[in-house]
């Protein structure tokens, strides 16, 4: 039997957006914690590179925000750039005050103690981390943290379904309860999707299995808008090995002195870019995807081997121990290499407190669009903007939740018209079918005639997943499918409407950068009116 739950706060997300958010709300709310997979299936869980902050004396708030603003193509919001920049170094020392290990420097270099690494984008040593598993140990420092709130209650294994409105705010939610495979209303004053992005919508991807953009198409689905969805980010060094599923190379290597070769050990970057390997992702994703059609080969070769045994080991330890389980000693030679989706740049639409336009709605992290990345993101930029984002939207619902107000009745989950699956194949061929689509023709090369051919595909699979969800009981696998295709679709018709290349955006038909394009692209639920740039989904 189905119940209803009420709470102060819902969060949907335990990742480092959605941990972040739960401690930082006055510990006088009740707050609920939504989450339909464990901690190994979030993106923050297998960040490697680290957290940008300034934290050097030769290193300032105006060079970290030149930085991200020269990186995101002239798409980022300046003052977004500015207040994240500016808030850097106090959740650093907030997460030092949690117990974060982060990596010390132990030439005793920096002014902060920590060991910074360098990646692409940015002008100086400016990324804390620890080690090469900077989101394993952040993970388990908030959750420790987490634990420890008694008012804060831990929901495992729900898969968040749709967000319930009330006329023009958000009440809370519905979630199917894998467990007991029962759908329950959570009913909340204030819900934040921490939801993380959707790179699963490629088919290959550097993230692990949850990123299907659930919190992009619960949003859409209740009226919020969506921007700059066309931004995918493509990660230029996943480890390119049959049995080696999204395992991410950092780009710290490459940082740390690591060089791009061909198969013929010929070095290739400065080629393409004066920054060679640590030019911002877009370019060296680009460069490396032209190399390996131009020479018809399967992958290109990250190598750090220059550097000493112990170098690599110190920095490097689950890169070196993952390598070596597929035969690949990093310190004696090249990494096979291959790009791979890694970040959705768009999401939900939301201003400094992370408000969406739906009231009680909040987005917070890679789920969002802050207006922080523009047309490509800065490396190590992602976790800071959870951390930012998540304190500001802890501390606008802290002071306008309004705690005596009615809270409504939901409506019970109707399953009445449903009966049991008896064609799981659908469900699996087509999220294969999505995701290779996706990946062929919306990938890091694009033209109006795949876009167009794409977005004609997924329609047709929309159509068979809504009718299918009409008529069949939700199962996540279904549920994770109805969102990737409203993904898909958002992510297309952004694309279509962009008709100039410009950060992660490149298109044949329209190579060169278009200053009438300098704006966000953004999507509106309501608008029905041009086909050509936006209709419902
Ligand atoms: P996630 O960490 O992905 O968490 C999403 C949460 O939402 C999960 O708990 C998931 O179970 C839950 N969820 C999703 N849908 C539902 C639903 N329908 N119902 C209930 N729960 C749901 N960024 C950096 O800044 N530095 C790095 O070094 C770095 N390295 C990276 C390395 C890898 C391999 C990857 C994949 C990403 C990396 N990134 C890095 C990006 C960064 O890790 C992510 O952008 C960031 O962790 C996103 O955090 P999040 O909390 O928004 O989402
Ligand atoms: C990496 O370590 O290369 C990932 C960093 C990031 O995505 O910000």
């Amino acid at each position: 039997m189905s119940q209803q739950f009420d709470f102060d706060v819902i969060i949907i997300g335990s990742g480092a957006a959605g941990l972040s958010a739960a401690l930082h709300l006055p510990t006088t709310l009740d707050v609920a914690l939504l989450a339909k997979a464990p901690h190994e299936e979030q993106s923050s869980y297998w960040a490697q590179g680290g957290i940008s902050a300034v934290l050097e004396p030769d290193d300032s708030i105006e060079q970290h925000t030149r930085d991200t603003l020269e990186a995101g193509a002239g798409l980022c919001d300046p003052a977004v750039v500015e207040f994240v920049a500016r808030n850097g170094r106090e959740c650093i020392e907030w997460l030092a005050d949690l117990g974060m290990p982060f990596s010390r420097d132990r030439q005793e270099v920096s002014r902060s103690g920590y060991h910074l690494t360098r990646e692409g984008g940015h002008s100086r040593r400016r990324v804390v981390h620890a080690a090469d598993a900077t989101g394993k140990a952040l993970q388990q420092t908030l959750e420790a943290h987490v634990g420890e709130r008694d008012n804060v209650r831990v929901f495992d294994q729900h898969v968040a379904i749709d967000l319930i409105r009330n006329e023009r705010r958000c009440v809370g939610l519905y979630a199917l309860n894998l467990d007991k495979q029962r759908v329950d209303a959570f009913g909340a004053r204030q819900v934040i999707l921490a939801t993380g992005g959707a790179s699963k919508v490629y088919l290959y991807t550097s993230n692990p299995d949850g990123s299907t953009g659930d919190g992009i198409a619960m949003a859409w689905r209740a009226g919020c808008r969506v921007a700059n969805m066309e931004f995918n980010q493509f990660h230029p060094t996943c480890l390119y090995h049959p049995e080696a599923k999204s395992f991410l190379i950092s780009e710290a290597v490459r940082g740390e002195g690591g060089r791009l070769l061909l198969p013929n050990g010929e070095r290739f970057m400065p080629r393409f870019d004066e920054r060679a390997e640590l030019a911002p992702r877009d370019i060296v994703a680009r460069a490396i995807d032209h190399e390996m059609k131009r020479i018809g080969s399967d992958c290109v070769y990250l190598d750090i081997s220059h550097k000493s045994r112990a170098f690599i080991k110190a920095h490097f330890p689950t890169i070196f121990k993952r390598c070596l389980e597929f035969d690949i000693d990093m310190t004696r030679q090249p990494i096979p290499v291959v790009p791979a989706a890694h970040y959705t740049c768009g999401g939900v639409v939301v201003d400094l407190d992370g408000h969406t336009d739906l009231a009680n709605l909040y987005a917070v992290g890679e789920v969002a669009c802050t207006g922080l990345h523009g047309a490509n993101r800065m490396a190590s930029n992602s976790l800071l903007e959870c951390l930012v984002f998540s304190r500001a939207a802890a501390r606008s619902i802290a002071a306008e939740i309004e705690l005596d107000a009615a809270r409504p009745r939901l409506a019970r989950w109707d399953e009445s018209q449903v009966t049991d699956s008896d064609e799981d194949i659908v469900v699996s061929h087509n999220w294969d079918e999505l995701r290779r689509f996706m990946w062929d023709y919306v990938g890091i090369v694009r033209t109006d005639k795949r876009l167009a051919r794409a977005l004609h595909r997924s329609e047709l699979l929309k159509s068979e997943i809504n009718e299918y969800y009409g008529n069949y009981k939700v199962s996540a696998d279904l549920l994770e499918l109805r969102n990737l295709v409203v993904v898909a679709e958002l992510i297309i018709r952004s694309a279509l409407a962009r008709r100039e290349s410009r950060g992660l955006h490149f298109t044949l038909d329209y190579p060169e950068r278009d200053d009438r394009f300098l704006a966000p692209t953004l999507l509106d639920p309501r608008d029905r009116v041009e086909p050509a740039k936006l209709v419902s989904i």
